[in-house]
């Protein structure tokens, strides 16, 4: 157990290294967290631990705030954000820099790349307009563990389910083992840069787009008023900045004003701010989740939020199958709501447009809950001329298969079975896997 005064000590040290704020009752984490690392480099206890940290061990002290990281992310999250890029912002810039023709854009906690990937995928899908363009994507972390696997751009099952439409993972994803790895070409339009959020901005250059999102919880007020003063700084008066879902300028800084009648979108508070239309993305927004993601410069496909995130209303459901239960995880946040177990499986789907599964149970061979699925899919994908696949009331999910390389020409795919059954969820219980020890 750790003593008071040590817990005193390692909060400071991580929060002067990182911002990363600790609260008392975070102790059981930072336990978690720093055991692993004692183990690892042969110390008997954390008390040791904590004296080669008093000690100024510059590597342990790097390594142990990268351990405080929560990482957690996934692809097209939250959906609105992106939604807001593909339909307000990027054809807003697409005008404004027309005789420009450079763009950048910063995740500024990009973690394990799903933000900026998802980025790279909307603009692939505008490749026409931006052919001739220079388009950068800059993603940075202070975690150097996580951007290392973000380099690599591969993503266990569980995570390509968490958002990515199955369209987007059929078209730029490849099985490799029991990962999917995101194609050499999304991969090349982003770079990755270690980088500390509490450091000088000025050497990145300027940004017309800052993704901001969900590291703000972490900091207290005065680090995120500097965070946002510092990102202001960085940006044309025509820039936008996208911050998390339970984050805000309001109150926090007078840099930034909220884009009308959109959340988590802000334009910078100055006079050469320009009006920017979003009555095309409020009119799609008003037609249901599915058109709002539908791909604006393909004229394509649709892609619904996951099933976690819709209202009654939203999409269709695919299946269950043999489930591994993963356990709530503790994690380091200031979020609310209470995210429950979540249950995961390997069962069967077809080309249903939404990748997140629901179904009643996770538990083996469980029937799914969906009536029935119709789809089509010349490539498993996005619905052109191809078979229909009927699923019939009640089949059964098969167990504990595994996915197969790639998701076959027509007939759909066969993916891991997720139940989520509540809209919210606790960010204080995610975390990283050793929590879960
Ligand atoms: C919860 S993730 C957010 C990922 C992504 N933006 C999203 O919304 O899905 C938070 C990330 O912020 C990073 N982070 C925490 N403190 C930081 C700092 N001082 N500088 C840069 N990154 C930091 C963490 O390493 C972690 O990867």
């Amino acid at each position: 157990m750790m003593r008071p005064e040590d817990f005193d000590f390692v909060s400071r040290l991580i929060k002067s290294k990182s911002g990363l704020v600790l609260s008392q009752d975070k102790t059981y984490l930072l336990e978690s967290r720093l055991m692993p690392i004692a183990r690892k480099r042969g110390l008997k206890d954390l008390t040791e631990l904590i004296a080669a940290l008093r000690g100024g061990d510059r590597v342990l002290v790097e390594e142990v705030v990268d351990a405080m990281t929560t990482n957690e992310s996934f692809f097209f999250r939250d959906t609105k954000p992106f939604d807001q890029f593909r339909h307000v912002v990027l054809p807003h810039m697409i005008k404004e820099r027309a005789s420009k023709r450079h763009l950048r854009i910063w995740c500024a906690a990009a973690s394990s790349g799903q933000e900026p990937y998802s980025l790279a995928m909307i603009l692939d899908e505008f490749k026409t307009q931006l052919s001739g363009w220079r388009v950068e994507i800059i993603g940075t972390d202070i975690s150097r563990e996580i951007l290392t696997k973000a380099r690599a751009g591969l993503y266990s099952q569980f995570e390509v389910q968490r958002g990515l439409p199955i369209q987007l993972l059929v078209k730029y994803f490849q099985k490799k083992e029991d990962q999917w790895q995101i194609s050499q070409e999304i991969r090349s339009k982003v770079q990755y840069k270690e980088f500390n959020l509490l450091d000088d901005f000025r050497p990145l250059g300027q940004f017309d787009i800052v993704y901001c999102r969900n590291v703000l919880i972490y900091f207290d007020q005065p680090t995120k008023t500097d965070v946002l003063s510092r990102i202001s700084a960085l940006m044309p008066d025509d820039g936008f900045l996208f911050l998390g879902g339970a984050e805000t300028v309001l109150g926090i800084s007078d840099k930034f004003k909220p884009l009308a009648r959109q959340r988590g979108i802000y334009q910078l508070n100055r006079p050469g701010a320009p009006d920017v239309d979003v009555s095309a993305l409020e009119k799609i927004q008003a037609a249901g989740p599915a058109a709002a993601s539908a791909g604006a410069a393909t004229g394509g496909f649709a892609f619904p939020k996951p099933k976690h995130m819709q209202n009654a209303a939203g999409g269709t459901t695919a299946s269950t199958g043999a489930g591994t239960t993963t356990p709530p995880r503790p994690g380091l946040s200031t979020g609310t709501g209470a995210r429950p177990t979540t249950t995961t499986g390997t069962g069967s789907t077809g080309t249903a447009a939404r990748p997140l599964t629901t179904g009643t149970t996770g538990t083996a061979g469980s029937t799914y809950s969906r009536p029935s699925a119709t789809g089509t899919g010349g490539t498993g994908s996005d619905g052109t001329a191809g078979l229909t696949y009927r699923r019939p009331l009640g089949t059964t999910g098969s167990t504990g298969s595994t996915p197969p390389a790639r998701p076959s020409s027509g007939t759909g795919s066969t993916g891991t079975g997720t139940t989520r059954p509540s809209t919210t969820f606790d960010r204080s219980r995610l975390g990283k896997p050793e929590d879960k020890k």
